[in-house]
């Protein structure tokens, strides 16, 4: 039987209720799907690690990760606690030091949910491809005078041809999976330097691609195309701070934050790639039981498509969706009144009757 090493960091506030929920329905796949089973490693690192310690994780914590095929992450970050420090203590040394250069969000409308548009579910199906490790986000810079009236503040983009070479064949190589069409996010008209390379970098590579129609949107124009017509977007790519700002845009379009997963993926598997909901830790709902627990059990899906078990995560997926579509059981983010726990006891009891 293949055995699949999994660290689970549920994190600060509502992380930790999801989590426990993605983690039943993990169970649940495994039972009913049979041939594999998890050797969870639990970490209750985070912000209140951090008061206790000073630290986000200890300082052999990327050494614990790495004997780990897939890391499963709750949120980070809570009051009291700066957001650069949970940002650069955790999470972001993690995507760094793992080369977990692909940031992956599906853009989808669940069916039975009234997104913010007037779209529906055939019309939100999209995946963003954001550069994870380097761009805007590279941690290179520093300042000058401070505290005097001529400081200044510099931070500097890095862009590498290796980094952006990687960032877009995995795109094209996923545009060639579903409806062979990219769009790649520019600003080369502002960006004279970085995003004119970016473009140069993207055509050198479409050559290897000739069956993926292509198209360079600056990303401006692409916020607006995300509203006016997403029904024409089949893949993005974009660089870190792009991917970032259009990837909230995206989870927007899904009707809740607290729907919308992602993965950061090494798809070399040299280091664990880590999966998480994209919502942080929600101080504002933390320890009500309310939490959508829909974006954390979307990226154990992930995670499973990810490990090989692609049944296993369809069986989540469409257990997923059905319960939206019926629409009896949502937590109050999408106008539910249901907790966090039914809702995954009605995706796990959907997962029984699917399979
Ligand atoms: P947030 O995503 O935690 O919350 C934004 C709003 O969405 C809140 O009103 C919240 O109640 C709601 N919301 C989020 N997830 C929800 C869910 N699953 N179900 C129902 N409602 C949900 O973002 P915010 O408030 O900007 O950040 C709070 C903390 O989380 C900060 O410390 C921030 O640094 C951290 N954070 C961590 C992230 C991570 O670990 N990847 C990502 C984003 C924020
Ligand atoms: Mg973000």
């Amino acid at each position: 039987m293949r055995k699949y090493k999994i660290a689970v960091i549920p994190g600060d506030g509502i992380g930790v209720d999801v989590i426990n929920e993605g983690l039943k329905i993990l169970e649940t796949a495994k039972e009913l799907h049979g041939g594999f089973d998890f050797e969870y490693t639990h970490l209750p690192w985070g912000c209140e690690y951090y008061k206790k310690t000073g630290r986000m994780m200890p300082e052999d914590g990327l050494r614990i990760l790495k004997d780990h095929e897939a890391i499963y992450l709750g949120a980070v970050g809570f009051p009291g606690v700066p957001d650069h420090v949970s940002l650069w203590g955790l999470l972001l040394p993690i995507r760094k030091e793992f080369d977990e250069y692909i940031n992956l969000r599906p853009i989808k409308l669940l069916k039975g949910i009234q997104g913010p548009l007037r779209k529906g579910p055939e019309d939100i199906d999209f995946v963003v491809v954001r550069e994870n490790v380097e761009g805007e986000y590279s941690g290179v810079g520093g300042l000058a005078y401070q505290g005097t009236a001529s400081e200044i503040a510099l931070q500097t983009n890095v862009f590498t041809r290796f980094g952006t070479e990687r960032v877009m064949r995995y795109a094209f190589e996923l545009a060639r999976k579903r409806k062979k069409k990219l769009i790649s996010a520019t600003k080369s008209n502002a960006l004279n330097y970085s995003m004119v390379f970016w473009d140069r970098v993207f055509n050198e590579v479409a050559k290897d691609y000739q069956d993926v129609q292509t198209q360079v949107m600056h990303v401006d124009a692409l916020s607006g195309y995300f509203i006016l017509h997403p029904e024409r977007i089949d893949v993005v790519v974009a660089s870190n701070l792009f991917g970032d700002i259009l990837t909230d845009l995206g989870s927007a379009m899904q009707g809740s934050i607290g729907i919308a997963p992602g993965a950061n993926i090494n798809p070399e598997r040299k280091y664990p790639s880590m999966f998480e909901p994209v919502h942080g830790s929600a101080p504002d709902v933390a320890g009500k039981g309310i939490a959508n627990p829909i974006g954390a059990i979307w990226a154990a899906s992930m995670m499973l498509d990810f490990l090989g078990v692609p049944e296993a995560a369809k069986l989540i997926f469409d257990a997923m969706e059905a319960v939206t579509e019926e629409g009896k059981y949502l937590t109050v983010d999408l106008g539910g009144n249901s907790t966090t726990q039914e809702v995954g006891e009605a995706i796990r009891n959907k997962m029984r009757e699917l399979v």
